[in-house]
């Protein structure tokens, strides 16, 4: 079945083609470059930058695939959670293209996008999900624990109580001075930290429930920035101090991933897979715990085939359509269909 998926919920815009999980074409348009001046994303920008590629990136996303409009078959849509005006440009084209091509439409939750990353095809290579599964995901928004048992019937097992870890990652790049979107930034400078120079809590350690919690981390890495600074007669820190506080957030943050990842494997012993899926799963450090927790458990982790899976994509759109659909999912009409900024599983 051949479904064209949008994602405009934040600062990406993006439309792919897919052949039931197989991708066709998978056309990213990233707004980074307007947004970083800033250090972060401008919510009331990100509709006009939408506004402006929608229609280039539908048509690159056709001719990538070999496909035409006679070949689409439905078109899936996120429709939250997401920037209420960035989520807007993807749905209302979306409506357009639906009634322009009779064509159903299928509204996606954009976190159940994230899941269906795992099972997505690239190339030959096939993903074998196999159902009930235990999905970690982890991005700049989002850091949840949920129960899969069959796709479209998810269970929130824990979450976080404040920041998101990808959250986390790009404001202690920005307090190091390292860019935006900065978590692949810390992720390369923790390579050569050494991850033990410093002491930093590991969130959340001690708590019985599977919530996560980040922003007592991050101000910790405030104050131990600011020590250093004082420490350097208020200049920046060396490269050496930047990798290893680098090392230290990045070792207790996945920390705290991988405890909490191991107790709610516990509590959900029927688990067959533990998913991975996110921004942050494009964390090398990241897939190589999680593969030894899954390794210790007795089951695989499957995480997306590679980093563009991992940040927002229309093909993990794509294929939730599809998978939803597998499900009996039944389309919507296009007027019944509205944006919902603070959706969740
Ligand atoms: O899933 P995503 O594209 O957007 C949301 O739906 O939120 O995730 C983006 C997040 C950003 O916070 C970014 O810094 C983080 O993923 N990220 C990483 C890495 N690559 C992207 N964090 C840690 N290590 C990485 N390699
Ligand atoms: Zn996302």
């Amino acid at each position: 079945m051949i479904i064209l998926g949008i994602d405009t919920s934040f600062d990406e815009t993006s439309v792919a083609v897919c052949d039931g999980v197989k991708v066709l074409s998978n056309v990213i348009s990233s707004q980074v470059r307007y947004h970083k001046k800033y250090g972060g994303v401008v919510p009331f920008l990100t509709q006009r930058y939408h506004k402006e590629r929608i229609d280039a990136v539908i048509e690159q996303a056709l001719v990538r695939s070999g496909k035409t409009w006679k070949d689409i078959e439905a078109i899936a849509v996120t429709y939250g959670p997401g920037l209420a005006p960035a989520l807007e440009v993807g749905l209302q084209k979306a409506r357009e293209l639906s009634l322009e091509h009779s064509l159903p439409l299928y509204p996606i939750n954009h976190m159940a996008g994230h899941i269906a990353s795992c099972f997505v095809q690239t190339g030959n290579s096939k993903q074998n999900v196999e159902l009930p599964a235990l999905a970690l995901l982890v991005s700049g928004c989002h850091t949840e624990l949920v129960r899969v048992e069959r796709f479209g019937q998810f269970e929130m097992m824990g979450q976080t109580l404040d920041d998101a870890l990808g959250e986390a990652y790009d404001k202690v790049a920005r307090m190091l001075g390292l860019g935006y979107p900065g978590g692949r930034l810390v992720a390369k400078m923790a390579e050569s930290g050494d991850p033990s120079r410093y002491n930093l809590p590991i969130p959340m350690q001690k708590r019985g429930d599977l919530n996560f919690s980040y922003s007592g981390l991050k101000t910790a890495v405030r104050m131990l920035t600011h020590t250093l600074k004082d420490g350097n007669h208020n200049q920046a820190m060396t490269a050496e101090q930047v990798h290893n506080v680098s090392a230290t957030f990045q070792d207790v943050a996945l920390a705290s991933l991988v405890i909490k990842t191991q107790k709610a494997l516990k509590q959900f012993p029927e688990a067959k897979t533990l998913l991975l899926a996110g921004g942050v799963a494009a964390n090398t450090e990241l897939r190589k715990r999680l593969r030894l927790v899954a390794k210790q458990a007795g089951i695989e982790l499957i995480a997306p085939r590679n980093q563009a899976l991992c940040t927002d994509n229309a093909a993990m759109i794509a294929v939730a359509g599809y998978l939803s659909i597998q499900e009996g999912a039944q389309p919507v009409k296009p007027e019944e269909i509205d944006r919902d900024p603070n959706l969740s599983l």
